[in-house]
């Protein structure tokens, strides 16, 4: 019986995607499992409604299906985030389970494990528990409070101090007003800590929620921007020193070496935003009644750690799946980025590392010099300076698979840990880990040891508020000039170092290429391959060619142009690298559309992407090898008479 379901099943599929053509050579690795590919692609066929005509909705025809196997909400992106989860789940389970396993005496798993419990144990949430956990402020200034929080990473009022990256090569302390766009929501939750935290000696809710309405208010109306600078670059280079002088009513040497644990000198370089707005809120601050700007601060604290993505403690009633195994590993993934990421590279990733980056890399080199190559070709007729600047961002292009640090010996890691502090409680743990990220941030802001900083530089090192629709798939990091390919991606269904060239291709090339041209879209064109903003697109708008082809793909008040770019472009590229034969194209075209199709099945509209029917046919209607592949009669959806071109 089963082999004829098996011989049924084969049939079945022999319809949609007849596999006796393809080409199952494997050119950049050695051996390509046929078993690998023919499961995958009775996968792909699962979600094909074959009896849809590709040309007029190919989402339709290629994901059909997805929803009938999929539950709501679910993508091949989330399917494979979950997978990572999971993995981590097996690991800390596994290593609760056996208690010699050699893992306990790596740098990082015996504290992740630990982390992991004091999650696990977690009861109804007491968020005075972070509270009795700071350092005593050494006075009730309302400076001394904020770079103690600040310390934590939280610096979101009164004057904001932040260590922020700043090109590919460099980190800076960033100095800038107050937030206007957030405000304090005191929550019974919030207000009950404060009250245990201050032993009752309080106002009441009502009393304590004007008075703090009134403090934001004034805070609001303080640091608006000055009138007639809204619109400009209003970051400016200040040596400590003349912050100092020009702001004198707040000892910045003390703030800095407060919140960033040295002592700057006044030559060190800051970036200080709205320097008169600054002035304006230090005055006022200085004679405002600090026992309740201290107040403030607390719930302002407590406020941000509850909405830090993963927080366990997010929700005010307690629910059992916050801290489930799955909800501390995502809380944890967050939080202790690095850490998370060696362990699943020591476990997971690291025995296919080898294999998938010849592959990968392999790939990503032929796209760029493809994508050098028509840049050469100058269609938009660039002048003699942007041209070789855009080659130069081209080749400067770098990509990280897993995000882990470029060649780091197990002793980085062994230093890595060093100061990180794990215990039993998980609020000691949530902060502990928070002051051992922003410590490790302030301290590449002014270390001076080239290879640390080398290592450094050569992954992005995510913070705790990243949100997860940035890190879950791949993404160009503009001031990195890096794409970073995250785990969740290296995996079926998206890409397999056994893949034939059509399932190859179909998605890594696509997402290489997406994340390539965004680079060169309409926002992140201007930065170079050091991740320094220069002037591109203001030359590229005087180019009439070039405004053109912008304005061709803009058909929408709505449209995210960027993204529509890079999918057009990227895509573009990615058919021009691979299908240069016209035997490639008819006999391997059509499982290359649908494994592209892959990524775009359950994708819905975020704020930065349309829906993934509306990306994958407005992308493939602009190609006329898709309409080729599919024999698409001239005028149907998918094979419009004009199309556009970008890059
Ligand atoms: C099969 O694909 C490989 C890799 O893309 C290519 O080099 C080769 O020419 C293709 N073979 C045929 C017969 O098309
Ligand atoms: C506040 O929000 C506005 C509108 O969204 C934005 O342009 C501005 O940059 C925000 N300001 C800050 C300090 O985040
Ligand atoms: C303040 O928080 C409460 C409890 O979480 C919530 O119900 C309310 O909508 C929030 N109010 C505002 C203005 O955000
Ligand atoms: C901005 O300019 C307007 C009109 O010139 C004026 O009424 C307003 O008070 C100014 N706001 C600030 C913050 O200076
Ligand atoms: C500012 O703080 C530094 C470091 O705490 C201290 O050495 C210095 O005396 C302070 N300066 C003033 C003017 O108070
Ligand atoms: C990492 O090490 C390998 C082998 O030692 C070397 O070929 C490669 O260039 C190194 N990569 C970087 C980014 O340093
Ligand atoms: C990065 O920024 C710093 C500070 O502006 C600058 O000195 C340095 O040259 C920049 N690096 C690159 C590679 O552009
Ligand atoms: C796209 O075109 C619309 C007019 O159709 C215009 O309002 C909008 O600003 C344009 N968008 C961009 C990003 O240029
Ligand atoms: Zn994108």
């Amino acid at each position: 019986m089963r082999r004829l379901w098996a011989i049924c099943l084969l049939l079945a599929s022999a319809k949609a995607l007849p596999t006796n053509q393809l080409n199952q050579s494997c050119r950049l690795t050695t051996d390509c499992s046929s078993a690998i590919n023919l499961r995958h692609i009775q996968r792909l066929e699962r979600y094909m409604r074959p009896e849809l005509s590709p040309c007029e909705d190919f989402h339709a025809y290629a994901c059909g299906n997805w929803r009938s196997v999929h539950a709501a909400g679910v993508s091949a992106m989330s399917l494979s985030g979950t997978r990572v989860d999971q993995r981590y789940v097996d690991l800390f389970e596994r290593l609760l389970r056996e208690p010699h396993a050699p893992e306990h005496r790596l740098p990082m798993h015996a504290k992740l494990l630990r982390y992991y419990q004091s999650c696990r144990a977690l009861g109804k949430p007491r968020l005075r528990r972070y509270l009795e956990q700071l350092p005593h402020p050494a006075s009730n200034h309302w400076t001394e409070l904020m770079a103690l929080l600040g310390r934590y990473g939280y610096h979101e009022h009164y004057v904001k101090i932040e260590v922020s990256q700043h090109n590919a090569t460099r980190h800076m302390v960033v100095v800038q007003p107050h937030n206007y766009n957030h405000s304090l929501n005191l929550t019974t939750a919030i207000y009950g800590a404060l009250r245990r935290h201050t032993h009752a000696q309080l106002p009441h809710l009502g009393q304590l929620r004007s008075q703090f309405g009134e403090l934001d208010a004034k805070l609001q109306q303080l640091s608006r921007p000055t009138n007639g600078s809204s619109d400009e670059e209003t970051l400016h280079f200040y040596t400590l020193g003349q912050l100092q002088r020009e702001l004198p009513d707040l000892n910045w040497t003390h703030v800095l070496q407060l919140q960033l644990g040295a002592t700057y000198t006044s030559g060190h370089q800051l970036l200080v935003d709205e320097p008169p707005v600054l002035k304006q809120l230090i005055t006022y601050l200085n004679q405002a009644d600090a026992r309740l700007l201290q107040l403030y601060s607390w719930a302002r604290f407590l406020q941000h750690l509850q909405k830090l993505p993963h927080n366990p403690l997010r929700h005010n009633h307690f629910t059992a799946s916050a801290s489930s195994s799955i909800g501390c590993v995502q809380h944890m993934r967050k939080t202790l980025y690095l850490p998370m990421n060696y362990a699943y590279e020591h476990n997971y990733y690291g025995k296919q590392r080898e294999a998938d980056e010849r592959v990968i890399f392999g790939v990503f080199e032929e796209l760029k010099s493809q994508f050098a190559q028509q840049l050469r070709r100058n269609e938009f007729g660039l002048d003699a300076t942007l041209l070789p600047a855009l080659l130069n961002k081209v080749y400067g292009l770098r990509l990280n698979v897993g995000n882990m640090p470029r060649n780091a010996s197990e002793q980085f890691f062994v230093d890595c840990a060093q100061h990180w502090r794990v215990g039993s409680d998980f609020y000691e743990n949530h902060l502990e880990s928070l002051l051992h990220y922003y410590a490790h941030l302030a301290e590449l802001e002014r270390s001076m040891d080239a290879s640390m900083r080398q290592l450094w530089y050569s992954f992005n090192h995510h913070g705790p508020e990243l949100l997860d629709n940035i890190d879950a798939t791949p993404y160009f990091y503009c001031l990195g000039s890096i794409i970073i390919m995250p785990y969740a991606y290296v995996q079926l269904p998206f890409y397999n170092a056994e893949f034939w060239p059509a399932l190859l291709y179909g998605d890594l090339a696509n997402t290489l290429g997406h994340e390539m041209l965004h680079a060169f879209d309409t926002y992140f064109v201007d930065y170079d391959a050091q991740g320094a903003m220069r002037d591109y697109s203001e030359q590229l708008l005087l180019n009439t060619h070039y405004v053109s082809a912008v304005n061709c793909l803009n058909d929408s008040e709505v449209i995210m142009l960027n993204e529509r770019a890079a999918d057009i472009s990227g895509t573009r590229l990615a058919l021009q690298t691979y299908m240069q034969q016209p035997a490639e194209k008819r006999n391997n075209g059509r499982l290359y559309f649908i494994q592209f199709a892959q990524f775009f099945c359950g994708e819905e509209a975020d704020i930065y992407h349309d829906t993934g029917s509306k990306r994958l046919n407005y992308a493939l209607a602009q190609m006329p090898e898709f309409a080729e592949v599919f024999q698409c009669d001239p005028g149907m959806p998918m094979n419009p008479v004009e199309r556009c071109k970008f890059w």
